[in-house]
């Protein structure tokens, strides 16, 4: 992705600040997001000191402090900081990349990142430096765009969508990079992490209508366990021990 992807993402984003929630904090979108986040908070420290990368409007670090400790957000986009500031005034958050953390080395105990990393530039830059903020012992997780038999066919849905300019939060062709297992495990290991698992997530898209969605809901345990060629995500979990 050059610069000027990276530019096109944070505009976006900007654009889109006032409405994101509607999209993910309400109804369908609401259980989507927790879905997701829930396969974060399971193998975080509960009550760690959190630093999320692409934070968003803060609905994960929202979730992640109900349970104590404490959380920073970072985000290329400062419409969605402004946000994410206004629904945690208790935490911190700053403009920024995740390619280049502003944190001394061994600042936090959990690293997260939701629906982020298939954006990101320089994968490895940002593996790398999450690996240098985290404490010995210390554990991260995240969930992005997963290589899949379901998602084969988004990139082009996207690109039609920004060409008939629907008005969506994410449908905009941005080049998202899909992963798969092999890379992700390459990456991780690359950087340094043990323990790494990788595993896949949601089945229930925001973006299926009701009663398909409920249905979907209903199923998607079993998608994750033993339909992988349906889900949508992928997750990773990793340790720096
Ligand atoms: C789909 S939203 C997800 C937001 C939030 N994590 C959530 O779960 O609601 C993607 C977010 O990633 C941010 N982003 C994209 N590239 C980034 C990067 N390189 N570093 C930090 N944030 C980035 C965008 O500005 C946007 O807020």
């Amino acid at each position: 992705m050059s610069g000027t992807k990276t530019d096109k993402i944070r505009r976006h984003y900007d654009k889109v600040a006032d409405t994101y929630d509607h999209h993910y904090d309400h109804h369908r979108g609401k259980k989507y997001h927790t879905h997701l986040s829930n396969h974060l908070v399971k193998v975080l420290p509960e009550g760690g000191n959190l630093l999320d990368i692409g934070c968003g409007t803060g609905l994960f670090v929202e979730k992640y402090i109900r349970n104590g400790g404490s959380g920073t957000g970072i985000d290329i986009s400062e419409g969605m900081v402004a946000k994410a500031r206004r629904r945690c005034p208790e935490c911190e958050f700053l403009v920024g990349t995740g390619e280049q953390l502003p944190f001394e080395d061994n600042s936090f105990n959990a690293v997260s990142s939701v629906l982020v990393f298939s954006y990101v530039k320089d994968p490895a830059a940002m593996l790398s430096e999450v690996f240098r903020v985290l404490e010995p012992n210390g554990s991260v997780a995240l969930c992005t765009l997963g290589k899949k038999l379901i998602t084969r066919g988004i990139p082009r849905l996207y690109k039609l969508g920004e060409k008939i300019k629907v008005k969506h939060v994410v449908m905009k062709d941005f080049g998202e990079h899909y992963y798969d297992e092999m890379e992700m495990n390459t990456l991780f290991h690359d950087a340094g992490f043990s323990n790494i698992n990788v595993k896949w997530c949601s089945f229930a898209h925001i973006d299926m209508i009701d009663p398909i969605f409920s249905l979907a809901t209903k199923v998607e345990p079993f998608v994750e366990k033993s339909l992988p060629q349906l889900a949508y995500n992928i997750f990773v979990s990793a340790k720096k021990v």
